[in-house]
């Protein structure tokens, strides 16, 4: 189908490094006035390798500005994945003398030869500058794989806990500490859920809801996700500050094939307010796409919640609500209607729940097809040769619940939600050609074009 003339255009909304490699997002911090966004960086090249932690920043969780890599390769040592914590009290003792604030603390994995640790680098201007921290690991089994570390500050316990996965054993060990730098081990949750693949990229947090605390356990899989390869699923449960009690099975916190690696922004200045961000790709191809200058993007900020699904509770996910403020020129999508729509211009369309088809259109024909169909969500995507396991078509049931369909559509990236944020499906895609026309089938929709927050 696809001739290899690829022209996949840089998204516009998405976050993608100016030049080259980008995976995992590390260390979502607000710290400063800023939102802090690290990412798994190869500052170099566009595969993976030279591992980094690139930094960018945002004032409003739309517009990012790149900086200078903050964590670099050095010989011997990659900067795997971790998140930031402000450490307000300065417990670790990191903090400069008196002024730039509380410090930041980064923990992350050091990957060395056949060993993987936990070590911790500070900022102490606010996040906006980063050195690393002791030379010495500060979590440390011997192991060749145990990595990335998601710390949060525990009120009632008055304590830090650290989750940090131990791969192959399909575990997450929780450890706690009062200064951010000795950690003890207080339990250890699975094997459970999805165990085909390698864990990785753990992370715990709380949601309120009907004004009760339940916690959740996200862990990725390596292998068996819902589409095949690389996806995350979660637990719902509780957490004493030592020991997390699921009370449901896993689920899937995505049901598309390219969502992995969230983690949700610590210190958010709204109180009780949850919002991560994943890496919009799946490790069976991501060494593979065919971008320039480019590889990797992260999926748009998702506010979480939990609602009731029968007797136990589900995830669910929307885009930020900062983001309306992006929409620009309504659209209509009268049904049946090719509408033309600007080359790279970001969507985002509303459908109702019903049955209907979206196809998505370029100067040489349909690229891919979106539609609602007996109750579940079908992407028709293609792909060029030598892309084994992009190409097909994927389904996700849909849940019951409120509401419509919203589409995020930027270049190569589709973000669909529905049933209220029960559903989130995210996908990539490879058009030959730049998507230029949209036609919905069977049904009227709506929306509207966005504003680009990212250079093309
Ligand atoms: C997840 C992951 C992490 C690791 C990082 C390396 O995508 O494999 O487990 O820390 O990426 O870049």
């Amino acid at each position: 189908m696809h001739s290899g003339g690829m022209a996949v255009l840089r998204p516009r909304l998405h976050f993608t490094a100016r030049r080259f490699w980008l995976n995992d997002p590390n260390g979502l911090v607000f710290a400063g006035g800023r939102y802090h966004l690290f990412f798994q960086h190869n500052p170099r090249a566009g595969n993976h390798g030279y591992m980094s932690w690139g930094h960018a920043s945002s004032v409003d969780l739309l517009r990012w500005e790149e900086h200078e890599v903050a964590l670099p390769w050095r010989e011997g040592q990659d900067v795997f994945s971790g998140s930031a914590v402000v450490d307000w009290r300065n417990t670790s003792g990191l903090g400069g003398a008196g002024e730039g604030g509380p410090p930041v603390v980064a923990m992350f994995t050091g990957n060395g030869f056949y060993h993987q640790a936990q070590y911790l680098a500070v900022s102490r201007d606010g996040g906006e500058t980063w050195a690393f921290g002791p030379p010495e690991p500060v979590l440390d089994e011997g192991k060749q794989d145990f990595r990335d570390p998601k710390v949060f500050w525990y009120a009632p316990g008055g304590s830090w806990v650290s989750v940090v996965v131990h791969p192959d054993e399909r575990q997450v060990g929780v450890y706690t500490s009062p200064d951010l730098r000795v950690w003890s081990q207080v339990s250890v949750f699975g094997p459970a859920g999805g165990v085909a693949g390698i864990w990785e990229v753990p992370d715990l947090f709380a949601l309120e809801v009907a004004g009760q605390e339940r916690w959740v356990l996200k862990v990725d899989v390596f292998e068996g996700g819902p589409q095949g390869g690389t996806g995350a699923q979660y637990w719902v449960g509780d957490f004493d500050g030592r020991v997390f009690t699921p009370s449901q099975g896993a689920r899937w916190a995505d049901a598309g094939k390219d969502f992995y690696a969230a983690i949700t922004f610590s210190d958010l200045p709204q109180s009780g307010r949850r919002v991560w961000l994943g890496w919009l790709n799946n490790w069976v191809y991501a060494n593979r796409l065919p971008t320039t200058p480019w590889q990797g993007v992260l999926t748009l900020p998702r506010e979480l919640s939990l609602v009731q699904d029968g007797p136990e509770w589900a995830l669910t996910q929307v885009p930020v609500p900062e983001l309306e403020a992006l929409r620009e020129e309504p659209l209509a999508l009268p049904d049946g209607q090719q509408v033309e729509v600007g080359e790279g211009v970001p969507l985002d369309l509303t459908l109702p729940m019903t049955s209907w088809i979206l196809q998505l259109l370029s100067a040489r024909g349909e690229e891919a097809r979106l539609w609602l169909e007996d109750g579940a969500l079908h992407l028709t995507r293609a792909a060029p040769v030598g892309m084994d396991g992009f190409a097909g078509t994927f389904t996700a049931a849909l849940p019951d619940g409120p509401g419509e369909v919203r589409v995020l559509l930027d270049t190569c990236t589709l973000e669909v939600f529905a049933a209220g944020g029960r559903l989130a499906f995210t996908q990539l895609l490879l058009p030959d050609e730049p998507i230029t026309a949209l036609r919905l089938r069977d049904a009227d929709g709506r929306g509207w074009t966005m504003r680009a927050t990212q250079a093309p």
